[in-house]
């Protein structure tokens, strides 16, 4: 077993790791599968009136994708940590071969992003920040977000096109519900 196979085995099973779930234990939050989307990110998180859950949520799933990276830059190089980030977000997404529901991976998008390029990162957060500002609806955020950070990397990271391409079609592709819901009008807006 190489070592970027392992890398990439230990960066999925780290993704997989559901901050959502803890923290609906943690604070008794109930089923989140009941729960608004039924989704177990952040925003949905939010929905049941736990600031403090959802911030955990938010951090948790962001900071699993970022240790990913760091962790495999400082252990192996550049191309290692591009593909632990790719394998954090898999795994968050799609974890566990499915006995678990995956995430839509927005946060986890942002920790890898914030770890493999700070710029990049930051500017992906700016826009979902200045979206949710104006729209306040979380998945048009993120989706708008996603669009333009790979966008972006060709200018800020070009060797980073290639990952935030590949993130940002799961992210769409896993907001597949939500787009339905954004064209009928139908999105509920955070905080309502
Ligand atoms: O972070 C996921 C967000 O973009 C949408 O979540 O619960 O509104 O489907 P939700």
């Amino acid at each position: 077993i190489t070592p970027l196979i392992l890398t990439a085995l230990i960066a999925y099973l780290l993704g997989s790791i559901s901050f959502g779930l803890i923290s609906a234990r943690l604070f008794g939050l109930g089923n989140l599968r009941e729960v608004g989307s039924g989704n177990t990110g952040a925003t949905n998180v939010l929905r049941t009136g736990s600031k403090a859950a959802a911030l955990v949520t938010l951090l948790g799933d962001a900071g699993k994708g970022a240790v990913a990276v760091l962790a495999a830059r400082a252990l192996i190089g550049e191309d290692a940590a591009q593909l632990a980030g790719l394998f954090a977000f898999i795994g968050h997404c799609y974890p566990w071969l499915g006995r678990v529901k995956g995430g839509k991976g927005v946060a986890t998008f942002l920790g890898v992003l914030l770890a493999v390029s700070l710029p990049l990162g930051a500017l992906a957060c700016l826009i979902w920040l200045a979206t949710a500002a104006v729209m306040r609806i979380s998945s048009l955020s993120a989706l708008v977000a996603a669009v333009a950070t790979p966008l972006a990397a060709f200018w800020l990271r070009p060797d980073a096109v290639v990952l935030s391409a590949v993130l940002a079609a799961i992210v769409l592709w896993r907001h597949r519900e939500n787009i339905a819901r954004l064209l009928k009008g139908q999105e509920p807006r955070i905080g309502s």
